[in-house]
């Protein structure tokens, strides 16, 4: 079999594109063929190159057929960290093909301006005693498409914004490589899938196995 070729797009410090490499460095599954990146500074970009994997900085991320170009023949497109808006020309070129990772509960504490900090600034501010981590399908509206997978985290007392972002990371390193490789394992199906933890979703254990139900 051969594996899924999987192209992620990043504009940040890429800890969430560091750990995809682990999960799949050695995966029969899906492989990280190359690193699209929305700005020429973002560290992930060094994070790809030690590993490896080819890459490319978008002129202007708005521009459809650039990124759709970037992209290539990713079978699967991975979101991780990127903050800009996906052109809705690559949205769909790549419907069902395209997720990203979210530090929330998504469809709560999601939407346009809420990402990194202010997140988990807000689910502070809501009482929520619960966080976590989502990763969905991109479509036309900003943390909008449908759920692939959560994780719960929960919110602890004496939690700052920091300390939150923190625990949720952790879940979202684990999370992303477990839903890329459900995916691909289904060889990337053109519709919506949903993932489930295995047993209690508070109980990761040492694999954190997602499954169909
Ligand atoms: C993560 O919290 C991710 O959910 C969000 O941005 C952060 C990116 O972190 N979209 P990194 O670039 O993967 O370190």
């Amino acid at each position: 079999m051969t594996p899924a070729s999987v192209a992620v797009l990043v504009s940040g410090s890429g800890t969430n594109l560091a750990a995809l490499l682990d999960a799949l460095r050695a995966s029969p599954l899906a492989r990280v063929e190359r690193v699209v990146s929305s700005r020429a500074d973002a560290v992930a970009l060094e994070v790809a190159r030690r590993a490896g994997v080819a890459t490319a900085v978008l002129a202007d991320p708005g521009d459809a057929a650039a990124w759709v170009a970037a992209a290539g023949d990713a079978r699967l497109v991975v979101l991780a960290g990127y903050l800009k808006r996906v052109p809705p020309g690559a949205v769909a070129r790549f419907r069902w093909r395209l997720i990203n990772i979210h530090p929330a509960l998504l469809p709560a504490f999601g939407g346009v301006g809420m990402y990194g900090r202010r997140v988990h600034q807000a689910v502070l501010e809501s009482g929520a005693a619960v966080s976590g981590a989502t990763v969905h399908y991109v479509d036309e509206e900003y943390d909008r498409g449908p759920t692939i997978a959560q994780w719960p985290v929960p919110v602890r007392p004496g939690d700052t914004p920091d300390s939150l972002a923190r625990r949720v990371l952790e879940v979202e390193h684990r999370l992303l490589p477990a839903a890329v490789l459900a995916l691909a394992r289904l060889g990337v199906p053109e519709r919506p899938v949903r993932l489930f933890a295995t047993g209690s979703a508070f109980v990761m254990g040492d694999t954190g196995v997602l499954e169909l139900e």
